[in-house]
């Protein structure tokens, strides 16, 4: 099974993967890199994980980090590190693929530099979580990029670092007037992490292969978002990734035939951080505001750099595209418990673009920035749907919302989560028996 978010990112996947790895003997990431930041809240204790899929909470569940995930050899101790001292077993039960590209600390250097040459040149910052991601991608992409198994070959490593940093530093001094990065120190500190990384180095493909024969079922964790994907999203203004559920085969060394069913994870309102285009976006300053509420009720937040989130109304149009990319065959409803109380709810249905409806979130990131939505109005419920755990149990105007997202999305409702905790859960349709 794939899990992948419906939106911009933060839709609560990690508390969702987590609930469903109760039934999984295994779980993967296929994309990404230590930018994603999964919350969970385990028996009232916040956990943050950033590389290590979520399934690390559950003992026994073997992890994978697929070869489409971009590895900082430097953070991924620090989280197993942070994993170990609070007595969760890792280095037994994580595998990593040695093919994975890694993150250096002159990838950090470039993704600083560039956004802040960005905004001097009046181009508007992308809003990345600065932990150099793009840069990263970019030399995976340009073949000159370092993976994690060349960690296994001193020799092999110092030339090759040797001619990135030449590259990197050149970037660096002459085009964005930043400072350069040590070639020695970068190099030690790398030797000093191989000792530690190394052992965890496998053959995911081959290892899920393996599992998948056995009969284990497996979840692919998706990170950001579906409109945050590098081809499909609002760009420019996107991660340096395919998020979408067709990347989970490719991003983890097997075929989509080992995929079967994707859960989309749909927030019951819309937020998104960093710059871009957002429709259905709405002011969270004001008090007494929706979007207030949102913002201060819903507790968004970014995970990772802690910025305030950009809050809005759902937008089923968006939505669309979203289950259309993933062919999603269930979705999951995240936060509903936020929209509590507000006496009125809305729905972008669509959007007016010039003086045309559309009824689909458009390709073009300039034509999204000026459509203006069109609303549909929903009665709100006074009643709190906090904690609940059963359909029946909901309010009537929240059941009508849910099923009107599943109408105007084009997917059905597989689950619905009412608050962070694990048994702040429904489920209609479990995923694994779809
Ligand atoms: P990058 O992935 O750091 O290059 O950032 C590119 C864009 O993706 C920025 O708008 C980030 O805010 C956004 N982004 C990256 N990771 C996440 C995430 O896990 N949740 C939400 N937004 C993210």
């Amino acid at each position: 099974m794939v899990v992948v978010g419906n939106q911009w990112g933060d839709e609560g996947k990690g508390k969702v993967v987590d609930w469903l790895t109760e039934q999984a003997q295994g779980v993967v990431r296929f994309q990404g890199g230590h930018n994603a930041g999964h919350t969970l809240v385990i028996n009232g204790h916040k956990t943050a994980l950033q590389l290590i899929p979520s399934g690390i909470m559950r003992p026994g569940v073997a992890c994978f980090i697929g070869n489409g995930v971009v590895v900082d050899p430097e953070h991924l101790m620090l989280e197993i590190g942070r994993l170990e001292a609070a007595g969760v077993e890792v280095r037994g039960r994580l595998r990593i693929s040695e093919s994975c590209p890694l993150v250096l600390p002159s990838h950090v250097a470039l993704d600083l530099a560039r956004e802040s040459s960005r905004e001097s040149r009046g181009l508007g910052k992308i809003g990345t979580t600065g932990k150099g991601i793009g840069p990263a991608y970019e030399d995976k992409v340009a073949r000159r990029a370092l993976r994690l198994q060349d960690l296994k070959h001193p020799q092999r490593l110092r030339d090759k670092l040797r001619e990135t940093l030449d590259l990197h530093n050149f970037m660096l001094r002459a085009y964005l007037h930043a400072a350069e990065v040590e070639f020695e120190p970068t190099l030690q500190r790398l030797l000093e992490l191989a000792e530690t990384v190394v052992p965890l180095l496998a053959d995911v493909g081959h290892l899920i292969h393996l599992g998948h024969g056995r009969g284990d079922r497996l979840l692919f964790e998706g990170a950001q978002g579906t409109l945050l994907d590098i081809d499909h999203g609002t760009y420019p203004f996107v991660t340096s990734s395919n998020c979408v559920a067709g990347n989970a085969a490719a991003g983890s060394g097997v075929g989509p035939g080992y995929l079967h069913y994707v859960l989309g994870i749909t927030k019951a309102y819309t937020t998104r951080v960093g710059s871009g285009p957002f429709p259905s976006e709405l002011p969270i300053d004001e008090p007494g505001s929706v979007g207030h509420h949102l913002h201060t009720v819903g507790q968004e937040r970014g995970t990772v750099t802690g910025r305030p989130r950009r809050c809005g109304w759902l937008d089923a149009a968006a939505l669309k595209r979203a289950n259309i990319i993933n062919a999603t065959t269930g979705q999951c409803i995240t936060k509903l418990d936020v929209l509590d109380g507000l006496a009125e709810i809305r729905v972008c249905v669509g959007y007016t673009l010039d003086g045309r409806d559309v009824d689909i979130l458009p390709l073009d990131g300039d034509d999204i920035a000026r459509c203006v939505p069109r609303y549909e109005s929903l009665p709100g419920w006074s009643a709190s749907t906090a904690g609940l755990t059963r359909w029946a149990q909901l309010p009537l105007a929240a059941r009508s919302y849910l099923e009107r997202i599943a109408e105007l999305s084009g997917t059905p409702i597989a689950m619905v989560s009412t608050g962070p905790d694990r048994e702040h859960t429904i489920v209609l349709q479990h995923p694994f028996e779809g």
